[in-house]
């Protein structure tokens, strides 16, 4: 008969390295409970082999190490780390074919030699490193540098200046709500239209926008072509005043977003990428609904705003 140090040892590696998850029985109770930490969400023993069939089915060459397995008493603790290629789709999430690597530690109560208790602590900072998402905190701050990918360059600012003065867009109305549910929005020309199947829209925002933490955070974003008699409510929204919407007609969108009315078009899209580029995240979302009215839009070129409706066609 084993000790239980080396059967736990023996149990863990069949089980997560080669998938013969019925080895756990050796050493978990019949009645085992796993807990999450973080969201403390539990799993009986099936569950928990069904996870790590689900995980291993997603990274088939996984392999574990336990760095460190200490027994006091009834008390237990199990350091651990993992690597494998993420090959196949895990759940809703796209295989990248990413090799992976994340580390954890399980702290836990034996009973008779078994454990029948374990809480799960796991760092996804590392794996999601590995996939290529910042983590959401270095993502929000508008210090971190750039975690992925490396974005500095020193070309001359003027001459990006006088490139960007010859490219004329329209101006839009970025807008969304707080946690409190207050609107909130800015001025934006970054707008572009990414794909119409699947109908994907971006937009680029600074990350010192005092829009910007109530945008990270939404599922959801309007975006509201202004009129050529909205003139005023563009400079609402390229200031920083906190009751913009204070002085302008609006409506929720069927996700609540502010859609403003009058506008030229407004959409409503549910935000799918936080794209983080330096100072500013690029948001793509995908529209879920479209109101396209008939006022004029504004025509904006290098710092000044001109009235769409007396463009000479070439
Ligand atoms: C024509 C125009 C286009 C703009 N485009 C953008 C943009 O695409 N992204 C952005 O972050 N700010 C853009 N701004 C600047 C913001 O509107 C401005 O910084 C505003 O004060 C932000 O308000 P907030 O800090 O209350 O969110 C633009 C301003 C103007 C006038």
């Amino acid at each position: 008969m084993p000790d239980i140090r080396s059967a736990v040892l023996s149990a863990w590696e069949a089980a997560w390295d080669r998938g013969e998850v019925d080895r756990l029985d050796e050493v978990m109770t019949d009645d085992f409970v796993r807990e999450s930490a973080a969201s403390g969400s539990r799993t009986d023993l099936a569950g928990h082999k069904r996870e790590i069939l689900e995980v291993r089915a997603a990274f088939p060459d996984l392999t574990t190490t336990v760095e460190k397995l200490i027994i006091d008493g009834d008390d237990f603790a199990i350091f651990w780390s993992t690597t494998g290629t993420f090959t196949n789709d895990l759940g809703e999430v796209p295989a990248t074919g990413t090799r992976v690597h994340t580390r954890g530690s399980n702290q836990g109560i034996l009973r008779d030699g078994r454990i029948a208790f374990e809480r799960v602590t796991w760092d996804q900072s590392e794996m999601l490193a590995d996939l290529g998402v910042p983590s959401l905190r270095a993502a929000f701050d508008a210090t971190a540098d750039s975690i992925v990918d490396d974005l500095s360059g020193d070309f001359a600012r003027e001459a990006l200046k006088g490139f960007n003065r010859q490219f004329i867009t329209g101006v839009t109305v970025v807008t969304t709500t707080d946690a409190e549910g207050r609107p909130r929005g800015l001025a934006a020309n970054s707008y572009a239209s990414v794909s119409l199947d699947p109908p994907l829209v971006l937009i680029c925002v600074q990350k010192t926008s005092s829009t910007y933490p109530a945008l990270f955070h939404s599922q959801h974003l309007g975006i509201n072509i202004l009129g050529t008699d909205q003139r005023d409510t563009l400079a609402t929204f390229a200031s920083r005043d906190p009751h913009k919407f204070a002085s302008v007609q609006w409506h929720a969108g069927p996700k609540g977003s502010p859609l403003i009315d009058g506008s030229a078009a407004s959409i409503e899209a549910e935000i799918k990428e936080r794209f983080q580029a330096k100072t500013h995240t690029v948001f793509i979302a995908r529209v879920i609904h479209a109101d396209v009215g008939e006022a004029v839009p504004i025509v904006y070129k290098a710092g000044q705003f001109y009235d769409g409706a007396s463009l000479t066609e070439l």
